[in-house]
């Protein structure tokens, strides 16, 4: 019909075009594009297979009628900064890590998708959230927050909330997938925020496909941001990535959406980590760390620990090991550098956690430039707990991990190495050194490396308790480390 609009939308990646490609032009995923009808602008009679989100809908959950609002001179808006400005606190050691990677807080009538495999933990960190916000405001005053699960019975939510000793008064729980009747339901509630888990098992009444299906999970999404933005609570949504068939993932979604939240975590491990790829409220450059625990998730305060070997602690050091500092948003991580050389053997080199042309260069330049003859060694590479090595700044610390192997001479477990490596052997300033160095101090390292020309900007800082070395050269970083 008129009224409809058909576009191809990209199940994995998001990306929509007005005809069908074989291949997504965007992702470039195979038999990724799935038909995607919608209402055209204006309502209308749409007519044939088109979707159509429900007329009372709409007019619920539509901000403004487009004639309500006038055209406002620049300087007649009310700035209200503070009220912009403002964040629901998330108050506690996790509350905060939460608020950092939100971008300093929950902004008013944002919606946050959360995303991840399913058993992650979301439905954890967002019940500990509901609980804080919850609990979080000033003796006397009501704050309650709405749990809806569509995945959970009660009682399980309920188990859950034991487990994690939360018990504030504030907290409602439903059990629902009917969007019109959840809006409808927590309106009498006023509620400080809303959670739904997950977007997969909610659906819209007169909106065709099943929950989970691709249509459903946008047009949810779309009225859930209306709602967001036309009652300022801010809502929390909880999408399982999930490849197979039918079910459309979180990442379609992002688009929609005005904050991006993924929890990641390795099979083995407690550790858990937050990351923002999208926010429209701060900076995707944060990454919250964090421990499943008996009783929920706690923040990992140092998370270096998670980056060293056990070795690393051991007082018995091995030959091999070097440590670098690594960024990641605004925090600074210790992560260590394994290195293998191996004479008389096949020369072959296996490379992990460092990208390969980074590694093969560093080993050039030691052949070259320090000397070292490990042209007969195969040489192995890792970094320890899987982290990806993306910053030259570690190049120093590979460089040292060879060499600290192929002398089989360890490097006392209290040096920490930060520095780019050039062609010509030469060490190179990276960005943050102070920030790094201040790591490196505050976890009690007794010295640091660091390339001569940082040495000026760091020596304001005066350092008591590390002893701050700077070099020109790899030759130079050799003769004072071996
Ligand atoms: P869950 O939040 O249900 O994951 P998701 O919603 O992403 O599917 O948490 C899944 C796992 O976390 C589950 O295997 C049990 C574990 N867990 C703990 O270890 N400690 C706890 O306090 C809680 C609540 C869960
Ligand atoms: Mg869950």
């Amino acid at each position: 019909g008129k009224g409809t609009k058909v576009s191809w939308v990209c199940a994995d990646c998001g990306y929509s075009n007005g005809q069908w490609w074989g291949t997504c032009l965007s992702c470039g995923g195979v038999g990724t594009m799935k038909q995607f009808s919608e209402a055209a602008h204006g309502g209308g009679g749409g007519s044939g297979s088109g979707i159509q989100v429900s007329e009372h809908v709409m007019r619920k959950w539509l901000p403004q009628a487009p004639g309500d609002v006038q055209p406002l001179r620049l300087t007649d808006v009310n700035r209200g900064i503070n009220q912009l400005d403002w964040r629901i606190p998330l108050p506690g050691p996790f509350g905060s890590e939460v608020a950092r990677v939100l971008g300093g807080g929950l902004a008013p009538g944002s919606l946050v998708l959360i995303g991840g495999d399913p058993g992650v933990g979301k439905s954890t960190l967002v019940l500990q959230v509901a609980a804080l916000i919850a609990e979080g405001r000033r003796v006397g005053e009501s704050a309650p927050v709405v749990y809806v699960s569509g995945e959970e019975s009660l009682e399980q939510i309920v188990n859950r909330a034991d487990r994690m000793m939360i018990g504030t008064g504030d907290l409602f729980l439903y059990s629902s997938t009917d969007i019109e009747d959840i809006l409808a339901k927590i309106q009498n509630l006023s509620p400080h925020a809303l959670i739904v888990d997950s977007i997969q098992t909610v659906y819209l009444k007169g909106v065709t496909g099943s929950p989970g299906g691709l249509t459903q999970v946008k047009e949810c999404t779309s009225a859930l941001l209306r709602f967001a933005k036309r009652t300022n609570v801010p809502v929390f949504l909880i999408g399982h990535v999930n490849k197979s068939g039918d079910i459309a993932g979180p990442r379609v979604l992002e688009h929609i959406v005005d904050v991006v939240l993924y929890m990641e975590g390795e099979k083995y491990s407690s550790h858990r980590l937050l990351r923002p790829v999208k926010n429209r409220f701060g900076s995707t450059d944060e990454l919250g760390v964090f421990e499943m625990s008996e009783s929920g998730l706690q923040v990992v305060s140092n998370p270096s620990e998670i980056f060293l070997s056990e070795q690393h602690s051991d007082s018995a050091v091995f030959a091999g090991l070097a440590v670098a500092v690594v960024m990641d948003g605004s925090r600074s991580f210790l992560i260590e550098i394994q290195a293998l050389c191996v004479s008389g053997t096949t020369v072959l080199r296996h490379i992990n956690g460092i990208q390969a042309s980074r590694a093969d260069m560093i080993i050039s330049v030691l052949m070259k430039q320090a000397g070292l003859k490990l042209q007969e060694n195969a040489i192995f590479l890792n970094v320890v707990s899987g982290v990806m090595l993306k910053e030259t700044s570690g190049d120093l610390a590979i460089a040292v991990a060879i060499c600290s192997s192929f002398l089989e001479f360890p490097i006392p477990n209290s040096i920490a190495f930060i520095g780019e490596i050039g062609l010509g052997g030469e060490l190179r300033s990276v960005p943050r050194m102070e920030k790094r160095v201040n790591t490196v101090a505050k976890l009690g390292y007794k010295m640091c490396i660091v390339p001569k020309s940082a040495l000026k900007s760091l020596a304001i800082l005066g350092y008591e308790d590390i002893k701050i070395i700077g070099c020109k050269n790899l030759k130079e970083v050799i003769n004072a480390v071996f």
